[in-house]
């Protein structure tokens, strides 16, 4: 297992997209550092808990159970580690080395060497314990609030200071146009969308574009879907050839030019989340509770947005085009203990697809730049036939189905 963890942090050029709509998403492109120890940290989580995800439903494992040095997050589900690490990095502006020690690149997450690394610690109990004692724990107080991109927090009110805006934006509320239930929004998003009977008609669907990568670089990407949750996908990469990826719904795989492999920790509890072929078309069922959440603006559209809770806890925000009924953006919120973690999907260039009407641009954003990515579709397809063995790991010395097509 040493080896194992040896021969990743020595593995150049590995990189994960975990964050990604419908898609399997790993891409190996560039050499990066940070793309490595992210790598490093998920399988170092990963070794440990293989077994168990390879079952249907795991109870997802602490972070302490498989890291080392875990003195104040315990409790954190593993697959929150590295967003955590990350949303402390972006709320600081800082890269992983400010608090972690990289010796000839070789990292050593587990050294407190650094005293940042001490000081991070004090902060996470600080935070923890501003929300107990005052928000009834919830993470109202995070990193960001006070550092805002920065590691030394502003003191001093800067000034000019602007002067406060009076009753900007209230003509709009004083109109009193009775506000559309979230049912209505939902309704309406189903009808522009194509109506439930060309829905219930959906079973695969299948796309062709490009994927832009968080640095800028553009890879060929084909994708495979089939209901509820199978997915294949082939990214095309100007160094590593062709990367294909797969969940036949039960086990996720990759293969590569750098072989074959099961896909585990956080990649696969990424997975489990964005193969729903249904996941921005069948919103109705998706959340424990939703409701109205007033009118806000996105370019120059209007839209109404719904605030909804998902039954893994995290909160959602849709924002519909008031005019069209379509969906534009959905914001998740996943509440940590250091704060709450955003991800921003937008969904553009809507095309009529035999008979329904479907996002060719979707566009994530998160906290760390390095994980956006836009994917473009140029062609999609619904309903035609998919074989189902692209799902499946394909045998490991079997020649490349996308090599000979
Ligand atoms: C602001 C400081 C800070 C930054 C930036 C930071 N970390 Fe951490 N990291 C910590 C602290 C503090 C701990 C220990 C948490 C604890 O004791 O519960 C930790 C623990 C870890 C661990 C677990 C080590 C072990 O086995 O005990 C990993 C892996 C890790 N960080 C990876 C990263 C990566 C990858 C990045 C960059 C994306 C990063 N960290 C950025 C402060 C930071
Ligand atoms: C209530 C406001 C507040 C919150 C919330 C907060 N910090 Fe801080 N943090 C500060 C202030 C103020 C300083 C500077 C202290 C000083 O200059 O002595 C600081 C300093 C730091 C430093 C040392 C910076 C340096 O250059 O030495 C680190 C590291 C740090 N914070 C990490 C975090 C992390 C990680 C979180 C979230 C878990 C966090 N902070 C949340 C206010 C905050």
């Amino acid at each position: 297992m040493k080896n194992k963890i040896a021969a990743n942090l020595t593995r150049p050029r590995i990189l994960i997209f975990c964050v990604s709509l419908l898609s399997v998403a790993s891409v190996s492109i560039v050499g990066s550092v940070e793309a490595r120890l992210v790598m490093y940290a998920t399988k170092q989580a990963a070794t440990t808990q293989t077994a168990a995800v390879a079952q249907t439903a795991p109870a997802e494992k602490r972070v302490e159970q498989v890291q080392k040095n875990i003195q104040v997050l315990t409790g954190l589900p593993v697959s929150q580690l590295i967003p955590v690490m990350n949303y402390m990095g972006s709320s600081l502006g800082v890269k992983c080395t400010y608090c972690h020690v990289n010796k000839d690149g070789n990292w050593n997450f587990v050294s407190d060497e650094k005293p940042e690394k001490g000081t991070a610690r004090e902060m996470i109990k600080m935070v923890q314990g501003i929300n107990k004692a005052n928000f009834k724990g919830n993470p109202a107080v995070s990193c960001f609030t006070c550092h805002r991109g920065n590691n030394e927090p502003v003191r001093v009110p800067q000034l000019p200071i602007a002067a406060p805006t009076p009753f900007a934006e209230t003509a709009e509320t004083a109109t009193k146009e009775t506000p559309p239930t979230a049912d209505q929004i939902l309704a309406k998003y189903t009808e522009a969308l194509g109506g439930s009977a060309a829905i219930d008609k959906l079973k695969t669907r299948s796309m062709k574009g490009t994927w832009l990568t968080g640095n800028g670089i553009t890879l060929g990407y084909e994708v495979y879907q089939s209901a509820p949750d199978r997915i294949y996908t082939v990214l095309n990469t100007p160094k590593q050839g062709v990367i294909e990826r797969g969940f036949n719904g039960q086990m996720a795989w990759e293969k590569s030019n750098r072989g074959l492999r099961d896909l585990e920790g956080i990649e696969f509890f990424y997975l489990k989340r964005y193969p729903d072929l249904f996941k921005d078309i069948k919103l109705q069922g998706q959340f424990t509770r939703i409701s109205f959440g007033g009118k806000d603006r996105i370019d120059s559209k209007d839209v109404y947005v719904l605030r909804g809770l998902g039954f893994d806890g995290k909160g959602e925000r849709l924002f519909f085009d008031a005019q069209t009924g379509l969906l534009l953006r959905r914001i998740t919120s996943t509440p940590t203990i250091v704060g709450i973690i955003p991800e921003q999907v937008d969904y553009d260039d809507y095309r009529e697809v035999d008979g329904l009407k479907l996002p060719f641009t979707i566009r994530i954003t998160s906290i760390d730049s390095f994980y956006n990515s836009t994917r473009k579709f140029t062609e999609m397809k619904l309903n035609v036939p998919v074989d189902e063995k692209k799902f499946n790991k394909p045998p490991a010395l079997a020649p490349s189905p996308s090599a000979t097509p």
